[in-house]
């Protein structure tokens, strides 16, 4: 590992925007399931019965149950080496950002402030009829589901992007401006199967970014990765956490 390590100390240093793109493989190594993977939530569930407002309208109850597991295992989850180096990047004035698919909320557990959560947060949820929405701080009671808003009454839901649904405007062209200005984006644990999110990683090298790819298993963005880093992240970054605590600051300049 000792070149690759090299090679991207090298360009962590030679860069002034960096940005992280991140899908369910950085939260793996936590303990939260990932979705494509071998025993993935995709081989046990539905996802258009579970992540899609058909399947949502046909059973709010089932859905809320399902989301409330996530919820538990996500709850004792705690981030690992990988959140806790993007964060520490951050305050070096290094990463400039993190752009996420993931909803668990564990780059902001590890102390990262620039988070876009282009999916969703599954600590927040809003009412599937009006404006309301809020943050949750614990698991909603299964006895009480689903459950509803405190404006109009109609039913509450998870606030997370399901398939089919457009993401939130704001949001994107916030992760499309970050891509673009980037001049190094690495992409961490994601397969690049879900759109519009798997354009960042094209978006951020047709603006002549540099790309890092860190995931044990092939992804649609290993051909265009400047630097490929077969290894688990947790793993990759806990192997590199002294080299990146003694990276000086980047002048703000
Ligand atoms: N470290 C790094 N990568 C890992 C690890 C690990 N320890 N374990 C698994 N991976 C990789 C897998 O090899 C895979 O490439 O993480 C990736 C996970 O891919 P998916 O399960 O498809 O998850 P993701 O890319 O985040 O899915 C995108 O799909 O279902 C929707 O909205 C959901 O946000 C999700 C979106």
């Amino acid at each position: 590992m000792g070149d690759t390590y090299r090679m991207f100390l090298d360009m962590v240093s030679g860069s002034r925007y960096i940005v992280a793109f991140t899908g369910a493989g950085v939260s793996a190594e936590s303990g939260i399931p990932t979705f494509r993977d071998k025993g993935g939530l995709w081989e046990r569930f539905r996802p258009e019965e579970l992540a899609s407002v058909e399947g949502f309208m046909r059973d709010p109850v089932k859905v809320w149950r399902w989301y409330i597991w996530r919820m538990r295992t996500i709850y004792s989850s705690e981030p690992n080496y990988a959140h806790l180096a993007l964060a520490l990047l951050e305050r070096k004035g290094r990463l400039r950002s993190i752009i996420t698919q993931n909803i668990d909320g564990l780059h902001t557990k590890a102390g990262s402030r620039r988070v876009i959560e282009i999916h969703g947060s599954i600590w927040r949820v809003r009412c599937a009829r009006c404006a309301y929405r809020s943050e949750i701080k614990e698991v909603p009671n299964e006895s009480e589901l689903p459950p509803t808003c405190p404006e109009c009454g109609y039913m509450l839901r998870p606030d997370v992007v399901w398939f089919g649904e457009p993401l939130d405007n704001m949001k994107w062209s916030m992760a499309v401006k970050e891509a673009t200005r980037s001049d190094l984006f690495m992409v961490i644990g994601t397969s690049g199967a879900v759109y519009p999110a798997a354009e960042l990683p094209y978006i951020a090298r047709n603006s002549g970014s540099r790309i890092i790819v860190i995931d044990p298993n092939p992804t649609a963005f290993d051909d265009i990765a400047d630097l490929r880093i077969w290894s688990r992240a947790s793993e990759f970054f806990r192997g590199i956490w002294r080299d990146l605590e003694s990276l000086p600051p980047l002048d703000p300049a």
